[in-house]
């Protein structure tokens, strides 16, 4: 059911509603003073009459009876009829306007001490009629009718019900078509909203906004709400657009980056195979330079196994970030850490100088985090410091700010154009100076970043093409207090 029809059903019910009590309110109202109004006349008549009953007792061979005589009907009202039944004589006595018709009485439910009204048809003419009965000396000798012809109010009260019934029934059609069409008109904004919406369903631009004038009416309220859900849906869109660009690249560069180890290992192990499958059963004929040769190979294989492993080992925490990975932290002391990636740093060979700072300042400070993220995180810069550094050195600095401590890792390398610099977290990127020139995917600092994120951390990037990067990476302290600033 429509909501237009709905609203015209609604206000013809309710319409209906109120003339049906509004029509038998009226007609009740009239009936009851009506009647009162002739029930009073009625009563005051037999009770004129009661005064002007003349009793006369005889007694006669048979036995005795009373005579009852109305002295005069002077007092009669218009319109009234009136009777005196005598009980003792059987006589009847009415007035003249009666001519000759009796009005009915009947004994059943009788009561003579009160008077009472019944309704009575008398040649086909309604009467109202009121008994009230002769009492004297305590015995009730006969009784005294005064009636009504309400054939005239009657059909008064029938041409009422009908007027009532067929005026309410008029109204109410006519109500119910204007309705149909003042309802049309004030759902117009509707029609219009469901127009714009449609428009809006059967375009491609997302942009595209419902256009409503009036802007403080409920439409208008309604229009708002859903353009400003529209803007969410477009925004939303824009979001998810982007990251499926990103990871669809992510994918392509992935995938790109493994095909270059794979080609190698599968180019070497290829050459293994065609050598020594010939030795195979002449074995004597081995020479040294080719046992050269295949050694080189196998270690290129190792080689490129190790970076597909790393690379593998980045991708997947990658996808895990991707799927919502959260680091689990607890309390820790950083010292410790810092220490433990120096040592690794150690292991590996360096051409260049390493500096670092007493790591005393470290003493009891505790950050809330992952020992082992933590340590790969500092790792991961001070691997790209030594490995964009030829020659000069990389230095470890720590520092304390009131609520945070700071991790500086400074490198006389070859820096960085500082438009490059925003980019160097994203995965994959490569500064040009790096590209194809040093070793790496460009996936060591996305990884850097989602762990300072996890670790409620921020990073300080300073960089000079030439002269060197300086990266400063800060986390929040867990007991500020029993640090206070040096
Ligand atoms: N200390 C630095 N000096 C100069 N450039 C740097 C330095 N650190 C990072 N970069 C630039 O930022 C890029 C991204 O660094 P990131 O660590 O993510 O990748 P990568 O070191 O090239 O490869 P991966 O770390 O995955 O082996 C680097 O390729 C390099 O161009
Ligand atoms: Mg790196």
């Amino acid at each position: 059911m429509t909501i237009r029809l709905r609203l015209t059903l609604l206000y013809s019910g309710i319409l209906g509603l109120v003339l049906l009590l509004f029509g038998a309110l009226l007609y009740n109202i009239l009936h009851f003073y009506i009647y009162k109004e002739l029930e009073h006349s009625l009563k005051e008549q037999t009770a004129d009459l009661q005064e002007n009953v003349n009793y006369k007792f005889r007694i006669n061979s048979t036995g005795w009876s009373l005579s009852i005589k109305l002295d005069d009907f002077d007092t009669l009202q218009s319109g009234m009829y009136l009777q005196l039944i005598n009980f003792t004589s059987g006589e009847i006595a009415k007035s003249i306007n009666l001519n000759g018709v009796d009005l009915p009485f009947s004994t059943e439910g009788h009561d003579p001490n009160k008077g009472y009204f019944v309704t009575a048809n008398i040649h086909n003419s309604p009467f109202y009629i009121y008994n009230d009965s002769l009492i004297i000396n305590g015995t009730e000798v006969g009784i005294l009718q005064a009636a009504y012809n309400i054939s005239v109010i009657s059909l008064f009260f029938s041409i009422l019900k009908l007027v009532l019934v067929v005026l309410s029934v008029f109204v109410v059609s006519i109500a119910s078509y204007l309705g149909w069409l003042v309802s049309k008109r004030a759902l117009k904004p509707i029609y219009s909203l469901i127009r714009e919406t449609e428009l809006i369903q059967n375009s491609d631009d997302l942009a595209r906004r419902i256009h409503y004038d009036n802007k403080h009416d409920e439409v208008g309220l309604l229009s708002k709400t859903m353009n400003g859900m529209l803007e969410r849906i477009q925004m939303m869109y824009a979001v998810l657009d982007g990251s499926y660009i990103t990871q669809r690249r992510f994918v392509a560069d992935a995938s790109h980056e493994l095909r270059t180890p794979l080609t190698t290992i599968n180019g070497n192990a290829e050459f293994l195979k065609k050598i020594w499958g010939t030795y195979l059963h002449n074995p004597s004929l081995i020479e040294l330079k080719e046992i050269e040769i295949s050694v080189e190979a196998i270690h290129d294989i190792t080689d490129e196994a190790m970076k597909m492993g790393k690379l593998v080992n980045d991708l997947l925490i990658l996808a895990r970030t991707d799927a919502g990975l959260q680091i689990v932290r607890t309390e820790i002391e950083l010292k410790p850490i810092v220490e433990a990636v120096v040592r690794k740093l150690q292991l590996i060979p360096k051409l260049i100088e390493w500096k670092m700072e007493n790591l005393e300042m470290l003493d009891n400070l505790q950050v809330m985090g992952d020992k082992d993220y933590l340590q790969q995180l500092i790792f991961i810069i001070l691997d790209n410091a030594f490995k964009f550094t030829e020659n000069g050195l990389v230095e470890l600095r720590v520092f304390k700010l009131a609520d945070r401590v700071g991790l500086m890792i400074r490198d006389t390398g070859i820096g960085m154009d500082p438009n490059e610099i925003p980019h160097i977290f994203e995965r994959f990127y490569r500064a040009d100076s790096s590209r194809g020139i040093t070793p790496g995917t460009g996936l060591g600092l996305s990884i850097a970043k989602w762990i300072l994120d996890e670790h409620q951390g921020t990073v300080e990037v300073v960089s000079e093409k030439g002269i060197g990067t300086s990266i400063s990476i800060y986390l929040p302290i867990l007991n500020p207090e029993s640090n206070k600033l040096d």
